[in-house]
């Protein structure tokens, strides 16, 4: 059997039949773009009869992407095929995909059909998209809840009238991965008796599988139908697609990469892809952001937290040796950055790392009273920050001295209902020029308080896609408000991130028993950190790492 999985992306097509999900033109074209990119073999860009939308979709990516096959639905009709072919047949490598059902239940109540004349339907359909191309797939619908011989019977027939590919879906997540495997080895193997099963050994004709997650087990079916002799699987990015969604593409791909060496183990080869798995994070973020389906944070290789280490051993371990607690690396499926996240569960460690990462080399002592400042901070405060702050606190612990900003009065007004504007009066204290002051009006108090501060201080804010030139250009890069307690006296809190001109972020935090003086002090403080590391940063650093050499803490 060959050791190659060919990846039929349906992202397009299932997934974009997923509630709530409707793609553009351009969206899809886009979406399509990148399965080029993540090099699927196939994409399934659509069911051209059952929308003009569709058809257009199908035929736009058709006549765009190059390098991978792109496959239209069609059921089992001639019209149904006509109209596939007119979609896809501009396509470097044009597939068409026909399917009917084969189970009792849909043949009774859904086709009102007998056994005999869906079988005469699938050849009749096969033979028929046979003259328009050589690849032609034909799907038995609800396949797992099928009848085992009659299923042979169908796919035996469809090969003989010239399918390339067999697909057994599992319409509605019924099967279970034992139940597949025997499914689809008694399918494989059912063809010797019509000597068709060299055909499966050669790759001349590709068992396929399509599994759904109503139980959760698509992929568990898939990887299982592939240890029988299924080649190819069918799966969507991010696991869109219809109820509980399909197997999701960047699992069955991963999985066949790091547990190579149990398909090896287990069918005497690995089982290979051409998936670049470093596309696979971008094109799900694509597709999330496109449909507006967001991956929940802890889905498996794809989820925000799906590397992402909290507690203190964990990430004492992973700086020790990352394969103390992943199995794969990050980087591999396309997460850039670090994958320790500081919060209130950090330790030490990844407290000295995240910050020798960032240049800053400290002593033990250091180290410990940076440590207890960042736990004070983090403890209810912030549940889970960015490292910008953790060099917050070491800027305060070593120049607050030299901060220059103090707010000595401020009034900002609160306005329900049009068409007054909230109006900010601010008076700051400069250690190097002086007082200034400023009133504006704004959005929102927050606005005005902020346009306040920057008005004072001659700084600008620049819109969040804009360039930032010039040192008084600012762009606020994260802004959220919190609060720790419970009811109106909650205690207020915000965090903001902004960035300067040479890219370099710097965080800020305030609390106050007022909202909008919480804004105030976090924006002020990220500002002191700015000028205060913009003035002695630098230095700082180099003194930090020369009394750290000094103790003979490293050498070279
Ligand atoms: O789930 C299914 O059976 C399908 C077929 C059309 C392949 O999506
Ligand atoms: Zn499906």
């Amino acid at each position: 059997m060959i050791p190659r999985v060919y990846i039929f992306d349906t992202t397009l097509r299932d997934g974009e039949q997923s509630p709530g999900v409707s793609l553009s033109m351009a969206e899809k074209l886009e979406i399509a773009k990148a399965l080029e990119a993540l090099q699927v073999d196939i994409i399934e860009a659509g069911f051209p009869v059952s929308s003009p939308g569709d058809f257009e979709g199908v035929k736009t990516v058709a006549e765009t992407v190059k390098d991978v096959q792109v496959a239209a639905l069609a059921r089992a009709n001639f019209k149904d095929i006509d109209v596939a072919w007119e979609a896809i047949k501009k396509a470097s490598s044009p597939r068409i995909h026909t399917f009917i059902a084969t189970s009792d239940i849909h043949l009774q109540h859904k086709l009102r059909k007998t056994r005999e004349e869906v079988l005469e339907m699938a050849v009749e359909a096969v033979k028929y998209a046979k003259k328009y191309t050589p690849f032609v797939e034909f799907s038995a619908e609800d396949a797992t809840r099928s009848e085992w011989n009659y299923l042979a019977q169908v796919v035996t027939a469809v090969i003989k009238a010239g399918a390339t590919t067999v697909n057994i879906p599992d319409t509605v997540g019924y099967t279970v991965p034992q139940e597949y495997y025997d499914l689809i080895k008694f399918l494989v193997d059912s063809l010797k008796e019509h000597d068709l099963y060299h055909l499966v050994e050669e790759g001349k004709v590709v068992f396929s599988v399509h599994c759904h997650n109503d139980l959760g087990l698509a992929v568990a079916n898939s990887l299982s139908a592939l240890l029988a002799g299924a080649r190819q699987v069918e799966c969507t990015i991010n696991g869109l697609g219809e109820r509980a969604g399909n197997a999701a593409l960047e699992e069955i791909v991963m999985t066949l990469k790091v547990r190579g060496d149990f398909f090896e183990k287990t069918i005497g080869h690995r089982l290979e892809t051409r998936v670049k798995t470093n596309r696979i994070v971008p094109t799900s973020q694509l597709v999330a952001n496109l449909t507006g389906m967001f991956v929940q944070p802890n889905k498996a290789i794809v989820g925000a937290n799906a590397f992402a280490h909290e507690s203190g051993i964990h990430q004492h371990g992973v700086i020790m040796h990352r394969g103390t607690y992943e199995i794969m690396d990050p980087q591999e499926v396309g997460w850039t950055g670090s994958a320790i996240v500081l919060g209130k569960h950090s330790g030490r460690h990844a407290v000295r790392f995240k910050l020798e990462s960032r240049g800053w080399r400290l002593t033990p002592e250091q180290l410990s009273k940076i440590f207890e400042r960042f736990r004070a901070e983090v403890k209810d405060v912030l549940r889970a920050i960015q490292d910008e702050y953790l060099e917050g606190v070491l800027l305060d612990e070593f120049l607050a001295q030299d901060y220059r900003y103090q707010v000595t009065s401020a009034y900002v007004s609160s306005i329900y209902g049009a068409p007054l504007q909230p109006v900010a009066q601010i008076e700051i204290l400069d250690r190097l020029s002086g007082t200034h002051k400023a009133v504006t009006v704004g959005i929102g108090s927050v606005d005005a308080a902020f346009k306040a501060v920057a008005r004072a201080l001659d700084y600008r804010f620049v819109t969040p896609e804009g360039p930032v030139s010039g040192e008084k250009e600012l762009r606020l890069v994260d802004f959220h408000i919190d609060s720790v307690g419970k009811g109106t006296e909650a205690l207020g809190v915000c965090a903001v991130v902004i960035e300067d001109h040479q890219g370099r972020r710097t965080a800020g935090l305030g609390k106050d028993d007022d909202i909008v003086a919480a804004g105030i002090k976090a924006l002020i403080n990220a500002l002191n950190r700015l000028e205060a590391f913009r003035a002695k940063g630098e230095e700082l650093r180099q003194k930090l790492a020369a009394s750290y050499e000094e103790r003979g803490i490293i050498k070279g």
